[in-house]
C-alpha cells in the first residue's frame, strides 16, 4: 500500500504523485501513521465534508491542564462547533461580514498590495533579489485581517508569531521527531497571550465601538469566550491560508513562465481559483462520525475520525481536465479549497480579493519577475507553504 509519510521531505516537495497512486487504488484508504483513514477522491472528500453524520467534534488537547488557553480558543471557535451553537455563531460572523467590510477594504487592500510590491521591487533593485514570502505574502494578509478586526499595535505585530505557534498543533505528531513537547508548550504560551490580548480588545470595543468586525460581534451579543474563540479563528484562518496561497501560487507561476505571461492580460478571478486548486494551502481537514456511517463505502464507526485530503481531491482526473497542469484560464474549476457544506469558508470573498490584489500588483510592477534561487519549504504537511521565495527581475 503506497501510503505517504507526511514528514518525508521528498513527499512534501511534491505530494501529488503519491496522491495520484492512492486515488487510482480507491477513494478512501487507511493511514496508520496519521491515525485516520483518508478520503482522496473529489467525490469522497465532498461526501465527507457534506456528510450530516460527520461533524467537527472538538477534543481538548491533553493533558487539559497544560492547554487551558489553547483549548479555550478552540472549544469556543465557530469552526469547532456543530448544530445550534455553530449556526448562531456563523450567523453573527456572516452578518458582520455582510455589512460590507470586504467591499469597504478593497481600495485599501489594493493600495497596500501595491506598496508591498514596490518594497519587493526596491529590494531587487538594491540587492539583486528579494523574498516574496516575508515582503508580500506574509505581510499582506496579516495587515488586512488586523485592519478588519481593528487590532491595534503592538498586538498587530505579535499576531503572526502567535498564529504560527498555534497552528503547529494541527500537524500530525509524526512529523515532529522530538515528540512535539517544545512545540506544544509554545502553542499554549502563544494561546495565553492571544486570549489576554483579545479579551482586552473586546472590552475596549464594548466601551468604544468602532467600524470594525470585533465591534459588530460585541453588538451581536455573543458571549465573552465565544468572542475570543471566534476572533482568534478569524485572525488565524484569516491569514495563514492566504499567506500560503500567495506563496504557493507565485511559485507555481514562476515554474510555469508561459502561464505567468498569459496572466499579464488574463482575467484575475479564474487565475486565483486555479492557484488555490493547483497547490492548496490547506491539505487536510478531519471530521468525526456522530453515528455509525460510511464514506464512499468505507465504514466509519461512531466516534472515529476520517480526513479529507483536499490536495488529492484538487488533482482528481474525474473532475478536472489535465489536473496536473497549471491553467490560469481554467473555466470549470469546482475545487474544494474553501471547503464545502456548513463550514464553507466565510472569508472566501476577502481571500479572493487579497490574492487578486497581490497578483495584480506583481504583474503590473514586476512583469519580468523570475526565481532567484530555489525556495525553502516549511516542513509542514497540513498547512502547505514556503518559508522563503527569492525572486529577481
Ligand atoms: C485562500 C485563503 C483561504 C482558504 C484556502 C480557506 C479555506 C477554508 C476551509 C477549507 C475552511 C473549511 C474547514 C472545514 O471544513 O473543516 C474554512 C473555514 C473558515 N474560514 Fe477560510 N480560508 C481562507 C481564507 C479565509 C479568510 C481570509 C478568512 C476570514 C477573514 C477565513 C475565515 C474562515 C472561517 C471563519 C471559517 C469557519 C467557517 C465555519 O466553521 O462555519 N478564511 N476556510
Amino acid at each position: 500500500m503506497p501510503v505517504f509519510d507526511p514528514a518525508d521531505v521528498g513527499f512534501l516537495a511534491d505530494p501529488y504523485p503519491a496522491f495520484a497512486l492512492l486515488r487510482a487504488l480507491g477513494p478512501v484508504h487507511d493511514h496508520p501513521s496519521l491515525g485516520t483513514p483518508v478520503a482522496v477522491s473529489h467525490a469522497a472528500c465532498s461526501a465527507l465534508l457534506r456528510g450530516r453524520d460527520l461533524g467537527r467534534i472538538w477534543a481538548d488537547a491533553e493533558p487539559a491542564a497544560d492547554f487551558a488557553a489553547f483549548n479555550l480558543l478552540h472549544r469556543n471557535s465557530l469552526l469547532e462547533r456543530e448544530g445550534e451553537p455553530h449556526h448562531r455563531l456563523r450567523a453573527a460572523v456572516a452578518g458582520a461580514f455582510n455589512r460590507g467590510h470586504t467591499a469597504r477594504l478593497e481600495p485599501w487592500v489594493r493600495g497596500l498590495a501595491g506598496r508591498l510590491v514596490d518594497d519587493l521591487a526596491s529590494g531587487i533593485a538594491a540587492d539583486g533579489r528579494s523574498d516574496v514570502i516575508s515582503v508580500l505574502a506574509a505581510a499582506l494578509p496579516v495587515e488586512v485581517i488586523a485592519e478588519l478586526l481593528g487590532v491595534p499595535e503592538p498586538e498587530r505585530s505579535a499576531l503572526r508569531g502567535w498564529s504560527n505557534a498555534i497552528v503547529t498543533m494541527y500537524e500530525p505528531a509524526v512529523s515532529d521527531p522530538a515528540g512535539g513537547d517544545v512545540r506544544r508548550a509554545a502553542a499554549e504560551r502563544a494561546s495565553a497571550e492571544f486570549v489576554a490580548a483579545l479579551r482586552e480588545l473586546a472590552e475596549h470595543r464594548r466601551r468604544h465601538p468602532g467600524e470594525d468586525l470585533v465591534s459588530d460581534l460585541v453588538a451581536a451579543g455573543i458571549d465573552a469566550d465565544e468572542l475570543v474563540g471566534t476572533a482568534a479563528l478569524l485572525l488565524m484562518a484569516g491569514h495563514e491560508a492566504t499567506v500560503n496561497v500567495i506563496g504557493n501560487g507565485v511559485l507555481a507561476l514562476l515554474r510555469h513562465p508561459a502561464q505567468w505571461e498569459v496572466l499579464a492580460t488574463a482575467p484575475l478571478a479564474p487565475a486565483v481559483e486555479e492557484l488555490i486548486r493547483y497547490d492548496p494551502p490547506l491539505q487536510l481537514f478531519e471530521r468525526t462520525a456522530v453515528v455509525d456511517t460510511e464514506v464512499a463505502g468505507h465504514p466509519v464507526p461512531a466516534g472515529t475520525r476520517i480526513a479529507a485530503l483536499l490536495g488529492a481531491a484538487a488533482h482528481d482526473p474525474q473532475v478536472f481536465e489535465r489536473p496536473d497542469e497549471l491553467d490560469v484560464t481554467r473555466a470549470h474549476n469546482p475545487h474544494l479549497g474553501f471547503g464545502l457544506g456548513v463550514h464553507y469558508c466565510l472569508g472566501a470573498p476577502l481571500a479572493r480579493l487579497e490574492v487578486a490584489a497581490a497578483l495584480d500588483a506583481l504583474r503590473t510592477r514586476l512583469p519580468g519577475m523570475a526565481l532567484a534561487a530555489e525556495p525553502e519549504r516549511r516542513p509542514d504537511f497540513v498547512m502547505r507553504g514556503l518559508r522563503t521565495l527569492p525572486v529577481t527581475a
